[in-house]
């Protein structure tokens, strides 16, 4: 069994780990046993005792020795501070696979390289669909653009939802994104979910669908961005002109928002100046910017890495690693995608296999025993890559192409696919041709009539066979559409059978609507009688109950009557109530002149009340307020007043 060493990590404030319990056992399975370094896990919330419960063996960190795997989220490389501590772990043969900044830090690459082992950095697994399991920077680029929404939700002075309270509307915070990859669209999806009202930028177009598709409004440059986008789907880096102008356009759309959270990135280069200290001074006081390039010089002027600075009332935070902010997700993510690809390295026989053919090795493979195999890296260093990989170009136009181009040169397109990868498929095409052709037997001269034979008897038997085939498709095309038959047939079943109802409930909403006119009309009467006795009861009471006699049968009068009796006051109540409900279909009628002055006040009360709900529902409908507005676009100094 091949020994999989798992490493506490020394970086400060690292809390991450390289696997997880669940990652042991898929690992046993394969053929791998898996050593833990004592508390390896402690700090991502993960206890030695369930690694043990796993089938791990938890050691101490001299046990780790001769691993012939060693898997860091830090290793050298990405550990600056301390990390020449686990160089005494590392030995000739053994691989190593963890983040170690290969195009940032390509010299601790060859330093490791120096003891002989192999290195694998997983910041150069290609984003193409075979790797998506085992995309490390995916899987930390999504935590992070989490996270960096719940710090700007922290820092910021405001709440993030809209809330229309007693005490007043509290705007919904406006929240810009830069940069719309795998972390920008993760905190676009986070601040929406949140309630703020979120705006996304990318130089890439074809963003526009995926910004959408979080909930939130793509801000387009007014700027040729046709060639924005390289072959691989990556942002090309711009012409200064260019950024001149985004950078104007940033500052314009950055004043109209609270949090502007920049993840503008360009593959294995400084990341591109968007957020000027202009922009910076343009902003509202009190809001807030999260850098997240930041590690790579960051895409605001004013931002410093690892800290939390305040510019002219701007909160400015680049944090650089976010992903140990969320240590348990993070570790399950990155033990995840670890373990896809230590099961993608281990052969059937249990052996570890750096095959440099294989694309994925190619891309991230940065050292095989002691000898840097990356191109780029080599580029990096000055040094010449001695082992043949698949970079390498084919030799002559004849030969069927034994090595593919490596996607480490090559950024994905926006669908996660190299050209490389689609060369591959055209050349596994043409070698299939070939392999076919050979499976062709050489015959000789004397035998070619015998051959012809057996090719007539086979192409003879290959029709037969094609013939059964076709009357068994046939009958199973028959078969389907019988099948649309009796589906087509239900359906117009139920349509009739709707139909039928239809009729049946126009006949009942014809009876229905008789019923309601007659009861209009009865209605009318009742009114007409109420209104008779509301006003006349009202100043003659006495006079109303010698009138009683007139009223019609239908009319609940003593109701009124009862109520009447009990208390005047009450009454007037419920002629105000009956104003209030019915002030639309009131009719004012000739009596009506006669109304006295308090009823002449109550109507008029009345129809406040009425005014006010009106404009409560009106409140309700400004909820859905226009997000540029500041103020509220209903006025309720009325209702305030009141
Ligand atoms: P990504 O490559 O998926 O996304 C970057 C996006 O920026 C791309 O869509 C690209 O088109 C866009 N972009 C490049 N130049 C631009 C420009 N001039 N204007 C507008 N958009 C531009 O990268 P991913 O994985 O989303 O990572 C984003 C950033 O977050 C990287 O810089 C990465 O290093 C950083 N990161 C930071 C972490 C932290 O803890 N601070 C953790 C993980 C990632």
């Amino acid at each position: 069994m091949k020994k999989v060493a798992v490493v506490r990590e020394q970086f400060p404030g690292e809390r991450r780990v390289a696997l997880l319990p669940e990652n042991v056992e898929k690992l046993n399975a394969a053929g791998y046993e898996v050593l833990i370094e004592e508390g390896a896990g402690e700090a991502a919330g993960i206890p030695d005792q369930l690694y043990a419960d796993a089938g791990a063996k938890v050691t101490t960190r001299s046990g780790l020795m001769g691993a012939d795997v060693l898997v860091q989220v830090r290793s050298l490389g990405a550990n600056a501070v301390n990390g020449d501590q686990d160089l005494e772990l590392v030995n000739a043969g053994q691989l190593v696979i963890g983040m170690c900044d290969p195009l940032g830090n390509a010299e601790a690459i060859e330093h490791l390289a120096t003891v002989g082992a192999s290195q694998i950095a997983l910041e150069m697994v290609p984003r193409i669909t075979r790797a998506q399991s085992m995309d490390v920077l995916s899987s930390m680029a999504t935590i992070a653009g989490y996270r960096a929404v719940l710090h700007a939700a922290y820092q910021l002075p405001r709440m993030f939802p809209l809330n229309m309270t007693a005490a007043g509307t509290l705007q919904a915070a406006r929240v810009f994104i830069i940069g719309a990859g795998v972390a920008g669209l993760q905190a676009a999806a986070t601040a929406k979910r949140l309630g703020a009202v979120v705006s996304a930028y990318d130089v890439r177009p074809d963003c526009r669908e995926q910004v959408e598709s979080v909930g939130a409004r793509f801000v387009e440059l007014e700027l040729e961005t046709d060639d924005a986008e390289d072959a691989g789907g990556y942002a090309r880096e711009q012409t200064e002109d260019f950024l001149m102008k985004q950078r104007a356009f940033m500052a314009e759309v950055a004043s109209e928002h609270d949090i502007v959270i920049t993840t503008a990135a360009i593959p294995g280069r400084q990341s591109p100046l968007l957020i000027t200290s202009e922009a910076v001074a343009g902003m509202d006081y009190g809001s807030v910017i999260i850098d997240l390039a930041a590690e790579r010089g960051g895409n605001c002027a004013e931002t410093k890495a690892d800290e939390t600075v305040l510019v002219d009332g701007v909160t400015i935070l680049g944090p650089t690693n976010l992903p140990a902010e969320i240590p348990y997700h993070a570790s399950q993510m990155f033990g995840n995608n670890v373990t896809n690809l230590l099961l993608h390295l281990i052969s059937d026989e249990g052996e570890i296999e750096l095959d440099l053919e294989d694309d994925i090795v190619a891309g991230c493979l940065v050292s095989k025993n002691g000898e840097i195999v990356n191109e780029r890296i080599g580029g990096i260093l000055g040094v010449e890559v001695a082992v043949t990989q698949a970079t390498t170009e084919p030799e002559g136009e004849d030969e069927p192409q034994q090595e593919v181009e490596s996607n480490v040169n090559q950024e994905p397109t926006a669908e996660g696919v190299t050209e490389a990868e689609i060369e591959l498929s055209d050349e596994d095409f043409q070698q299939d041709d070939v392999a076919d052709s050979q499976e062709i037997p050489l015959v000789e001269e004397e035998d070619v009539e015998e051959v012809e034979e057996e090719v007539e008897e086979e192409a003879e038997e290959e029709a037969e066979e094609e013939a059964e085939e076709e009357a068994e498709d046939y009958s199973d095309v028959e078969a389907e559409l019988q099948e649309v038959d009796d589906a087509l047939g239900q359906f117009f079943t139920t349509e009739e059978s709707d139909t039928i109802e239809d009729v049946d409930s126009e006949e009942e909403e014809v009876e229905e609507e008789e019923e309601y006119e007659e009861a209009e009309e009865e209605d009318d009467e009742e009114e007409l009688a109420e209104d008779e006795e509301v006003d006349e009861d009202h100043f003659e009471y006495e006079e109303l109950e010698d009138e009683e006699d007139a009223l019609t049968e239908e009319d609940d009068e003593s109701v009124y009557e009862e109520e009447y009796e009990e208390d005047e006051a009450d009454e007037e109540e419920e002629y105000v109530e009956y104003e209030v409900e019915e002030s639309d279909e009131l009719e004012v009628d000739e009596e009506s002149e006669e109304e006295s002055e308090e009823d002449a006040e109550a109507e008029e009360e009345s129809e406040e009340d009425a005014a006010e709900e009106y404009e409560l529902e009106d409140y309700d409908a400004a909820a859905d307020y226009s997000d540029d507005d500041d103020e509220p676009d209903y006025d309720f100094s009325d209702y305030e007043e009141e």
